[in-house]
């Protein structure tokens, strides 16, 4: 994806314009609390420089999957008022992101005020991008700011859809997400590495064939990797692997050579009996996995070579854990390998990028989050960037030639 191939904030002059803003107001919440309110802090700049140039601004998100219909715990209303407390400014809330309640709300705003909608996904028509719901979207506003990069992967009717509708804009977080992306792979500072954990290669095919023609080495971790060992032939024991994938593995190691893409596998492991935390473990060669043990973690030679591969490379993206690092000992791997990511980021001899499923948790726990050049807030959209897909609600913005259909 070219960068800044779409119009910015810099561009939208909104002094007292209703501007409709796509965030992803998506967050983890455990018992009725958030638990983590990265998404909402990332989105505050774009929502500040609006209140700033005095836009009307209503903001429109999904939050969790009620499938087209209102579930009362799916309510956007108590993450406004954590994105209140975010921004420091108050956000007042309509229980419908369209129809006739909705335009009330938005015609009582005034320059700076902001105005959060419930959630889009309570309408069928929001997963199935008709075109219904984005006009009743779009005629809430006179433009549209699109800074929902983790949920550009969807063409929603409030992410890809209202564009047709709107003249639409990207907000400061898509902007920041493409430059740090582009950065990792579309022009990275070589040699570029990636690490790809993660337990199944079924579900990140796509992914490894398009890192395999895009970095110059990739490290598989996770029971992934147990596949690509067992694939050639090396025990495995009990370890979690995918028996059927096994000619898929060597396809890709063997198109990885064709490509120059160095592939790197565990040279030893941590294997146990079972998962769980604290239970007995043994360090064993890769070629000596006990027929009745399974593969939780990689072992601590192989975290030398990796930490070694490290400081040679210039750029490095990262997604998914190397062992079960959620149950102790295995998390020592993930925590010694971002540990070294971190001291080379803050160097300033490597560019990290991280992103996708588990991997914010994984560097979380290795305390090393804020020493990650940049971690991205996407999950599955990272993953489908990494896949060298387009991204429907990015494509949506990039088209600057459209002319917006009148409503
Ligand atoms: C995410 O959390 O990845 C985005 O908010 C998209 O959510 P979805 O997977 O429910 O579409």
């Amino acid at each position: 994806m070219e960068k800044k191939a779409f119009r910015t904030l810099n561009d939208l002059d909104c002094k007292g314009k209703k501007v409709l803003l796509r965030g992803d107001l998506n967050v983890p919440v455990h018992d009725g609390k958030i638990t983590d309110a990265t998404r909402l802090e990332r989105l505050a700049p774009t929502i500040h420089e609006l209140i700033k140039k005095g836009a009307k601004i209503i903001i429109c998100s999904h939050f969790a999957r009620p499938k087209g219909k209102v579930v009362p715990e799916m309510s956007l209303k108590p993450i406004g008022k954590a994105l209140a407390s975010v921004l420091n400014h108050p956000v007042s809330f309509v229980d419908d992101c369209i129809g006739p309640e909705a335009h009330k709300a938005v015609d009582a705003l005034k320059e700076g005020d902001v105005l959060l909608l419930e959630n889009t996904r309570f309408h069928v028509g929001e997963e199935k991008n008709d075109p219904a719901l984005s006009k009743e979207l779009a005629s809430l506003a006179d433009f549209y700011v699109d800074d929902a990069f983790s949920t550009s992967h969807r063409a929603h009717a409030s992410t890809e859809g209202v564009t047709k509708y709107l003249p639409s804009f990207a907000g400061r977080l898509v902007e920041t997400e493409l430059d740090a992306l582009n950065r990792a792979l579309e022009n990275p500072k070589r040699p570029v590495g990636a690490i790809i954990g993660g337990s199944k290669i079924s579900t990140k095919l796509d992914l490894l064939s398009n890192m395999i023609s895009k970095v110059d080495v990739l490290v598989i971790g996770g029971a992934m990797a147990n596949t690509f060992l067992a694939a050639q032939g090396i025990e495995v024991g009990k370890s979690l692997q995918e028996a059927e994938m096994h000619d898929t593995a060597r396809d890709i190691m063997e198109k990885a050579q064709q490509k120059n893409c160095k592939i790197i596998l565990p040279i030893d492991v941590i294997v146990a009996s079972e998962l769980k935390n604290n239970p007995e473990t043994k360090t064993v060669n890769i070629v000596n996995v006990p027929k009745d043990q399974m593969i939780l973690d990689v072992g601590p030679k192989t975290v030398e070579l990796l930490n070694q591969k490290l400081t040679e490379l210039k750029t490095l993206v990262w997604n998914g854990p190397l062992g079960a690092f959620e149950f102790s000992p295995f998390d020592k791997a993930t925590n010694a390998v971002a540990q070294k990511a971190a001291e080379l980021t803050k160097a300033g001899v490597l560019e990290s990028i991280a992103g996708g499923g588990d991997t914010v948790s994984a560097l979380k726990h290795a305390g090393v989050i804020k020493d990650i050049s940049y971690v991205s807030t996407a999950g599955g959209a990272f993953l489908e960037w990494l896949e060298g897909k387009a991204l429907p609600g990015i494509i949506a913005l990039s088209n600057l030639t459209q002319e917006t259909i009148p409503l």
